[in-house]
């Protein structure tokens, strides 16, 4: 929303939320998110056309259209519980909007949903009997973290979801007019409600998959000598296929990919497609199966223990540039090298304070070294689980010479030059590659 302020100084946009603590961050000089080029956005915007608050009440009396992006995590209890989205949020708001309001407006669903909430929400909000209407939209969101700002300030599309009536026709337009002060129009494109709803969990799907697919691909070529980046690269210059998220990994992560997915599969479900939902299930299956799949190789590499080893872990989010934890296949890992009682410690730029939350009383266990350097200090082994830049410009020979030996690495990004590490006395186990080891095998 900071970006869309930027570009848009005749609106007003105030942010609401019910956490106070985020709302103060909002406001600080150390914000609640990291993503890069964010700081300045809201420096510029801050107290001239941009406002936060956690007064939501008066602000929906005030605004003519509400973006609602509530949390839709995936629902830990009842009917569908370990699938569905839990819209329990979504629809406080839904309410608490047509409490508050005294003007007809446009609801706008950024937060991703199942396809047809729409309905639901309109059947609320347009219950009052007091002469209001309501518009809803559906407007997904598409950034990625960690390009967050130029996926807004240059978003391959933006997709606005409406009904065919007259009234709903000119809530999409509305909502285009504020895109097009910087998008250009081509990009913005208008469908009817549910192909926008079912759009944004299908977008996510088939980019989680195409990391499942070829995560899978990388165990085979583990088992072959086939090199799985050689392999990317090669399927990836076909135009059918194209380039993009074919980087093998020790898997996904996010608040989005497997939440979504689980959501694709209970609607699936819900409409009586058993076939399908198995189809999408798979995805996030393989990628539980990827990241346990980096544990074994870890402890079966290391002479079959790795209790009481410290082991050093860098990266705690779920990618690069970014402070998110949430759903990361290094807190997986970490959690897994626990159970086998490995001593960890965990180094990152800047997710250690997520990490240390989302850990629990886990994080108890584990020491968290804001110094690569320190954690890898008298170490059997170093796994690299994100893939800052930050890891490929360290000296790997000072950090080898302060290990333990024999030293291993376990490059779950294929970040590094693996053959450069080998040199240095180095045993390597990168994702879908073969070993370069200086062990006896026997
Ligand atoms: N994180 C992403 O990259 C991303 C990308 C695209 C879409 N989405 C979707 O956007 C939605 C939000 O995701 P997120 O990662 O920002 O979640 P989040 O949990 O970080 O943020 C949600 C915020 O909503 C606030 N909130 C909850 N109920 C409220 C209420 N009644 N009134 C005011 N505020 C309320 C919470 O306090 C919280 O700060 C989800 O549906 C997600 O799928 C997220």
């Amino acid at each position: 929303m900071p970006i869309v302020a930027s570009h848009c100084p005749q609106h007003r946009f105030v942010i609401v939320d019910i956490n106070e603590a985020r709302i103060a961050a909002w406001q600080s000089d150390k914000l609640p998110i990291y993503e890069p080029g964010l700081d300045e956005i809201v420096k510029k915007t801050l107290g001239k056309n941009l406002f936060f608050s956690t007064d939501v009440n008066k602000h929906i009396s005030e605004a003519d259209i509400i973006f609602v992006s509530v949390n839709t995590p995936t629902k830990v209890f009842g009917e569908g519980a370990g699938r569905a989205a839990d819209l329990q949020y979504w629809e406080k708001t839904a309410r608490q909007i047509l409490e508050n309001s005294i003007t007809s407006k446009i609801v706008v669903e950024k937060s991703t949903l199942p396809v047809r909430t729409a309905e639901a929400m309109e059947r609320i909000l347009n219950s009052n009997g007091n002469g209001l209407h309501f518009d809803v939209l559906s407007n997904p969101e598409f950034l990625a973290e960690g390009t967050a700002v130029r996926d807004m300030e240059e978003p391959d599309r933006v997709l606005i979801g409406g009904r065919t009536t007259e009234s709903g026709q000119r809530a999409v337009q509305t909502l285009v007019e504020l895109y097009a002060n910087w998008v250009p129009r081509e990009r913005i494109i208008t469908a009817n409600l549910w192909s926008s709803e079912l759009s944004k969990l299908v977008a996510n799907a088939f980019l989680a998959q195409r990391i499942s697919s070829i995560n899978s691909i990388s165990a085979l070529c583990e088992k072959t000598e086939a090199d799985v980046s050689e392999v990317a690269h090669a399927i990836g210059l076909d135009n059918r296929i194209g380039k993009y998220f074919l980087r093998s990994s020790v898997g996904f992560g996010g608040s989005c990919f497997k939440k979504d997915i689980l959501n694709l599969v209970y609607l699936c479900e819900h409409y009586g497609l058993p076939e399908v939902a198995r189809y999408w299930e798979q995805v996030v299956k393989m990628n539980e199966y990827q990241e346990m799949r980096f544990v074994s190789k870890m402890v079966s590499s290391m002479f079959n223990t790795v209790a009481g080893k410290r082991i050093a872990l860098f990266g705690a989010a779920f990618k690069a540039n970014t402070n998110d934890t949430r759903e990361s296949p290094a807190l997986e890992v970490c959690r897994a090298l626990l159970e086998e009682r490995a001593d960890i410690v965990i180094t990152d730029p800047q997710a250690m304070d997520n990490a240390r939350h989302d850990l629990g009383e886990l994080a108890k266990r584990v020491t968290f070294e804001a110094d690569p350097y320190a954690a890898a200090k008298e170490a059997h082994a170093i796994a690299i689980l994100t893939e800052w830049t930050q890891f490929k410009e360290l000296d790997y020979e000072k950090i080898y010479n302060s290990m333990i030996k024999p030293a291993f690495i376990f490059d779950g990004r294929n970040l590094i030059d693996h053959k450069k590490l080998y040199q240095l006395g180095f045993n390597v186990y990168p994702i879908g590659k073969p070993a370069l080891t200086h062990l006896q095998s026997h």
